[in-house]
C-alpha cells in the first residue's frame, strides 16, 4: 500500500514515524509532500521517505492518502489535485473541525473518505485517534485506518456528531492534562519537593493511575474510595476538591471546547 502524506508536520511525523517503527510501511512506500523545504529534508534524512513539493505526484502514485496540513490550509491543496482523485483514493482527514461534507464539498464523492481526530501522544505511540467514515467507505478502508492508526496508539470509530465532543475530551485534552500536571507539580514544589522530581512523582502518578484503571477497568468511584481510606491522608485532599468547584470548572473547560470546534466546522 503506497501511502502520501499531504503536509508533514508534527502530526504527520509523528504518525509515520510509528509506521515506520512498527514495519506497517517500508519507508520507500510512502512519499510525503509539504511546501516547506526544510520539513521535506528533515523527513527524507529521518525516515528516508521520498518527498516532494508537489501533491499531484503524490496522488499520482499513493492510493491512500493522508492530509495533514492545517485546517486552513486544506481547501486549497484539495482543490488543487480534486481532478486527479478518483474511486481508487482513500483519502484520510485529520484536519480539525473539517468535516466528511466540508471535505466532500471540495473533493466529490469518488474518493473513499475517512475523517479522523488524532491527538499529539500519537508522536509517543500512546495517541487516541477518533475516526468517522463517508458512505462510500469499505470495511477494508476501515481496517486499514484502524491499522494506521493503531500503530500509534488506540482508535475508536464513532459518529461524526461526537466529533466536537471528541475534539474537546481527546484533541484538546492533552493541553487540560498537562494543564492540571503543572498545577500539582507547582503545589509539591511549595510544599517543599524539587521541581523535577515532583515532575517524575505526578508524571508517573498520572501514567500509573491511567493504566491501572485501563487495564482492569474498575470503577473508577469505587478506585477513588479504594485510595482514601477514612480519615487519611487521600481523604483530606479529597474533601478540598469535593468542597470546590473543580467538577463544574471541568465541565465549562470541555463545552467551550467543544463549541469552538462547532463554530470551525461550520467557518
Ligand atoms: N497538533 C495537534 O494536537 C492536532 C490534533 C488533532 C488534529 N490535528 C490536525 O492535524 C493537522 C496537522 O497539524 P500539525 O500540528 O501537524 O500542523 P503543522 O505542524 O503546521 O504541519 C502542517 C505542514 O503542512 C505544510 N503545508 C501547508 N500547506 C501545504 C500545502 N498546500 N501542501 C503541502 N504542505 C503544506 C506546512 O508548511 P508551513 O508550516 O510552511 O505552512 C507544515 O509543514 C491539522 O489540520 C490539525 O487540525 C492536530
Amino acid at each position: 500500500m503506497a501511502i502520501g502524506f499531504l503536509g508533514a508536520g508534527k502530526m504527520a511525523e509523528a504518525l509515520l514515524s510509528s509506521l515506520v517503527l512498527d514495519e506497517l510501511c517500508e519507508p520507500w512506500e510512502i512519499i510525503v509532500c509539504d511546501i516547506s523545504k526544510e520539513r521535506r529534508d528533515w523527513m527524507a534524512e529521518q525516515y528516508e521517505v521520498a518527498v516532494t513539493d508537489d501533491a499531484a505526484e503524490v496522488v499520482e502514485e499513493c492510493d491512500v492518502l493522508v492530509v495533514a496540513v492545517k485546517p486552513q490550509d486544506v481547501d486549497a491543496l484539495l482543490a488543487g489535485v480534486k481532478d486527479q482523485l478518483n474511486e481508487e483514493h482513500l483519502v484520510i482527514s485529520i484536519a480539525a473541525g473539517k468535516t466528511l461534507a466540508a471535505l466532500q464539498g471540495v473533493i466529490g464523492t469518488k474518493p473513499r473518505l475517512v475523517r479522523v481526530m488524532p491527538n499529539l501522544a500519537l508522536s509517543v505511540g500512546e495517541g487516541m485517534s477518533v475516526f468517522c467514515a463517508a458512505e462510500n467507505v469499505t470495511e477494508d478502508d476501515k481496517d486499514a485506518a484502524m491499522e494506521l492508526f493503531g500503530a500509534a496508539g488506540a482508535v475508536l470509530e464513532l459518529p461524526e456528531q461526537n466529533f466536537d465532543a471528541v475534539t474537546a475530551l481527546s484533541g484538546s485534552g492533552p493541553a487540560f492534562v498537562a494543564y492540571v500536571l503543572q498545577a500539582m507539580i507547582k503545589a509539591a514544589v511549595a510544599l517543599g519537593l524539587p521541581e523535577e522530581d515532583a515532575r517524575l512523582l505526578a508524571e508517573q502518578t498520572l501514567i500509573g493511575t491511567a493504566v491501572h484503571l485501563q487495564t482492569t477497568g474498575d470503577d473508577i468511584g469505587e478506585f477513588i474510595q479504594a485510595v482514601a481510606s477514612p480519615k487519611g491522608t487521600t481523604a483530606a485532599g479529597l474533601a478540598v476538591l469535593e468542597a470546590s468547584d473543580v467538577s463544574t470548572v471541568i465541565d465549562q473547560t470541555l463545552a467551550a471546547a467543544a463549541a469552538r470546534s462547532r463554530e470551525l466546522s461550520k467557518a
